[in-house]
């Protein structure tokens, strides 16, 4: 009988640890054990986007919902997230959730959670490392099919295959997953169309105010575009400030047609007002999402290793305020 029994113990700790990859969910902590400790290192604070996805992460890994987080910004520095996570492991947090920078150049810190017997989730941009068994669970956006998405509006609005295209390409910080794969898709339709060129590729990091400088500088070159290419909203209000200041028209009635990626309230407002033609979603409200991969673990469930989240876009021509009013960033 005690041996029946022993073995059921033996056979319920496998599942547990089974569900998550072999990482032990349950540490000890210097906290209220109740909770469950998580250590998140987000990216920065660069864009709007940003700021509703700290939100959202914050508000959902609550105490009220059981977690203590301990939370690191990162100001955009690949370091500084090498640092917040062998801090996290110095704590001995119960998870480690990830917002990367860049994709590349997770294997070592990756490794050492491991070995710390720390689950990592990765959210938002996803990594590239060889040994997937080192991170628990991605979750977050279908940045190509984002990219997609904008292509195929272009290829609506400028169905002549002759008629020259001329794009202004800003892109957000190299190396993530956003940029990457919104650029891939562009690059892509840029070589399927043989009228359309890419003028020139600006680096604005995802932000107002290096969007704003990179395109204000461009236009001193008096290089002429048709279509802006914007890999987020808050290097598309930069570039609208410099466009003001050059004179230069934009918008459902303007000489340059403007696609920007994030779809945060502003933006929409402007896509309303007919400034932004092309709104492409980004959808930043990932804590619920996290707070149901950490649940499952806790639960000793399995968790799918990637998850995508389904997004939408939005047109000058058919978006409305009630529109922009229901949604919640
Ligand atoms: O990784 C998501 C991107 O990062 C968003 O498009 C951008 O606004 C943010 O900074």
């Amino acid at each position: 009988m005690r041996k029946t029994v022993l073995l059921l113990l033996l056979f319920s700790i496998a599942l547990v640890l089974a569900g998550c990859a072999g990482f032990s969910a349950s540490r000890e902590n210097d906290y209220d054990d109740s909770l469950v400790v998580v250590g998140f290192s987000q990216v920065g604070s660069e864009s709007d986007w940003r700021l509703a996805n700290t939100a959202s992460m914050v508000s959902a890994l609550s105490e009220a919902n059981g977690y203590r987080l301990l939370f690191d910004n990162a100001r955009q520095k690949q370091e500084n997230q090498y640092l917040a996570i062998r801090n996290f492991i110095q704590q001995d947090v119960n998870y480690i959730v990830l917002a990367p920078i860049s994709e590349t150049g997770w294997e070592s810190v990756f490794r050492e959670a491991k070995e710390a017997g720390i689950p990592v989730i990765v959210v938002d941009r996803q990594v590239n490392v060889e040994d997937e068994s080192l991170y628990q669970s991605w979750v977050g956006s279908d940045f190509y099919q984002e990219g997609r998405m904008a292509v195929t509006w272009m290829e609506e609005q400028f169905s002549e295959e002759d008629t020259p295209l001329r794009i202004l390409h800003l892109q957000g910080t190299e190396g993530a997953t956003a940029q990457l794969m919104r650029s891939r898709a562009l690059e892509e339709a840029v070589s399927r169309h043989e009228a359309w060129t890419i003028e020139a590729a600006l680096k604005g990091e995802f932000t107002e105010a290096k969007g704003y400088e990179v395109v204000r500088d461009f236009l001193k070159t008096g290089t002429a575009f048709d279509v802006l290419y914007s890999e987020n909203d808050n290097m598309t209000f930069g570039a609208m400030r410099a466009l003001d200041e050059a004179g230069i028209s934009y918008g459902r009635e303007g000489k340059v047609k403007i696609i920007s990626f994030d779809a945060v309230r502003k933006a929409l407002q402007f896509c309303l007002e007919g400034k932004i033609n092309l709104c492409v979603e980004c959808n930043p409200l990932h804590g619920p999402r996290v707070d149901r991969l950490i649940k499952s673990c806790e639960a000793g469930e399995t968790v799918p290793k990637s998850s995508y989240v389904e997004e939408t876009f939005f047109t000058c021509e058919t978006i409305s305020q009630q529109v922009i009013d229901s949604r919640e960033y």
